[in-house]
C-alpha cells in the first residue's frame, strides 16, 4: 500500500541521511538540496575536504565558498563581528536565500574556504534536508553549487549526477529545489547600507524593507563584469567568471514591445536555420503563441518571475541535450526576481544583447 511505500521511502531517506553525515565527518563530499540549488558540501574546517570540493567541480581556487549553518549560534567563533544591519537581515531572511559576507575569525575555517579573503560568506538554508544534514554532520558545511564549474547550477539531483558522478562521496535527493537560482550575496556596512554582490532569491525590494539603503556592487552594473580592464573588479569573486554558458550561441533580445521582439526573433531564427543552425527561443508563456513552429523553451509567466527562476537552469541544460546551436531569449522585466534571472541569463549569453 501507499503507506508502506511511504514508510520505506522514509527509512531509505533516514539511512541516506546517516550515511551522508558519516561521509562528511570523514572529510568526504556530499551533494544536498537547498531551497535555491543543490550544493556540494564538505566540512568547512578541513582543508583536505574543501580541496576535494574544488577538485570535483574543477573550480578556480581564487573563488571562495559559501559556508552553510543550521543555527546562528554556529557563528560564534567563526565571524569576528556582526553589525546591527547584518543582524537585522539574519532575523528577517534566515533561514532563506541570503548570504552575508562577514569578517572571518582567523583559523576558524580552512583558509581555502575564503580563498585568502578576510571575510566569509555565510547562510542558513531554508530546506529541511540541508538543515538536518548540517546538524547531523556537526560542522559548518562549505558548499558551492553542485555543478561542474561553468555548467548551470543543479536544480535536480539528476543534474548533480550528470556533472559529478564518480567525483563525489554521495548525493542526497530531495527532488526539485524551490527558488531555482542561487542566494543573494550581500555585505552590510556599518552605516546601514546593504551592497548586493550577487542578485538572487531575496530581492532588492525585500532588502530595502529592512536596510537603510540598498546599492548594487558597481561591478554588477558594468555591462560585462570583470572582462573589461576598465570595469571595477567584482567584490564577489565568482561574478567575474563566465558561468552557465550553454554550448549553443545565446543572445538576449530587448525591444520596445513584445510583438516587435517576437517578430525580430522569428526572422533571425529563420535566417540562422538557412545557415544550418539548430535554433531555439526562450520565451514567456504570454508570448509563446508568437513562436508557432519554433522550438520554444517556456520561461513561465512574465508576471510570475519565480517560474523563470525555477526553470532557467533546467532550460539551459536542455539546450545542450537538444543540441541547439543558436538560441535567442526574451528579456526579463527588471523588478523583483527579474534582476537575478536577467543577471544569470546575461552571463549565460556572455553579455550578448540585441537592442531593437
Ligand atoms: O544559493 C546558493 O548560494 C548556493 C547554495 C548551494 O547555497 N551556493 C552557491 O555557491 O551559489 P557558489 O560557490 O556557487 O557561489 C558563491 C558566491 C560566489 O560568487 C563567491 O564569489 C561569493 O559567493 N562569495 C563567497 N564568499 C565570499 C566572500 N567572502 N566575499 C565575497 N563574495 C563571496
Ligand atoms: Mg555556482
Amino acid at each position: 500500500s501507499g503507506e508502506i511505500g511511504n514508510e520505506q521511502a522514509r527509512i531509505a531517506a533516514e539511512r541516506g541521511m546517516c550515511e551522508a553525515a558519516v561521509l562528511l565527518q570523514a572529510g568526504d563530499t556530499v551533494a544536498f538540496p537547498t531551497e535555491t540549488v543543490y550544493g556540494l558540501g564538505a566540512d568547512a574546517r578541513s582543508t583536505a575536504a574543501v580541496e576535494a570540493v574544488f577538485a570535483a567541480k574543477g573550480r578556480p581556487s581564487d573563488n571562495p565558498l559559501i559556508v552553510h549553518i543550521s543555527d546562528p549560534v554556529q557563528l560564534n567563533g567563526m565571524v569576528a563581528q556582526i553589525n546591527d544591519t547584518a543582524r537585522a537581515l539574519m532575523d528577517a531572511f534566515w533561514p532563506g536565500p541570503l548570504t552575508l559576507v562577514l569578517p572571518v575569525v582567523p583559523q576558524a575555517l580552512s583558509p581555502r574556504v575564503t580563498a585568502g579573503l578576510d571575510t566569509v560568506g555565510v547562510r542558513m538554508p531554508d530546506h529541511p534536508i540541508a538543515l538536518r544534514l548540517i546538524t547531523e554532520a556537526g560542522c559548518p558545511l562549505a558548499a558551492p553549487s553542485a555543478n561542474r564549474s561553468g555548467r548551470p547550477s543543479p536544480t535536480l539531483a539528476q543534474h548533480v549526477q550528470e556533472d559529478l558522478e564518480g567525483r563525489i562521496g554521495g548525493i542526497l535527493d530531495g527532488g526539485p529545489t524551490g527558488v531555482g537560482l542561487e542566494s543573494t550575496v550581500v555585505q552590510a556596512g556599518d552605516d546601514g547600507t546593504v551592497t548586493i554582490l550577487r542578485p538572487g532569491g531575496v530581492t532588492a525590494e525585500q532588502l530595502a524593507a529592512v536596510a537603510r539603503a540598498v546599492v548594487l556592487d558597481p561591478a554588477l552594473v558594468a555591462d560585462s563584469p570583470g572582462e573589461d580592464a576598465d570595469s571595477p573588479a567584482p567584490r564577489s569573486p565568482g561574478m567575474k567568471y563566465t558561468h552557465y554558458a550553454p554550448r549553443g550561441r545565446l543572445s538576449v533580445v530587448q525591444g520596445p514591445s513584445p510583438d516587435e521582439v517576437a517578430g525580430w526573433i522569428r526572422t533571425a531564427l529563420a535566417e540562422a536555420r538557412a545557415h544550418g543552425e539548430r535554433t531555439a527561443v526562450l520565451a514567456f508563456d504570454e508570448h509563446a503563441a508568437s513562436y508557432a513552429g519554433e522550438r520554444v523553451y517556456a520561461l513561465g509567466k512574465r508576471d510570475a518571475l519565480h517560474e523563470a527562476a525555477q526553470r532557467l537552469y533546467g532550460v539551459l541544460r536542455r539546450c545542450d541535450e537538444d543540441g541547439v546551436t543558436y538560441i535567442l531569449s526574451e528579456a526579463c522585466p527588471p523588478n523583483g526576481l527579474g534582476d537575478a534571472v536577467m543577471n544569470r541569463l546575461l552571463k549565460a549569453a556572455g553579455h550578448r544583447v540585441v537592442r531593437l
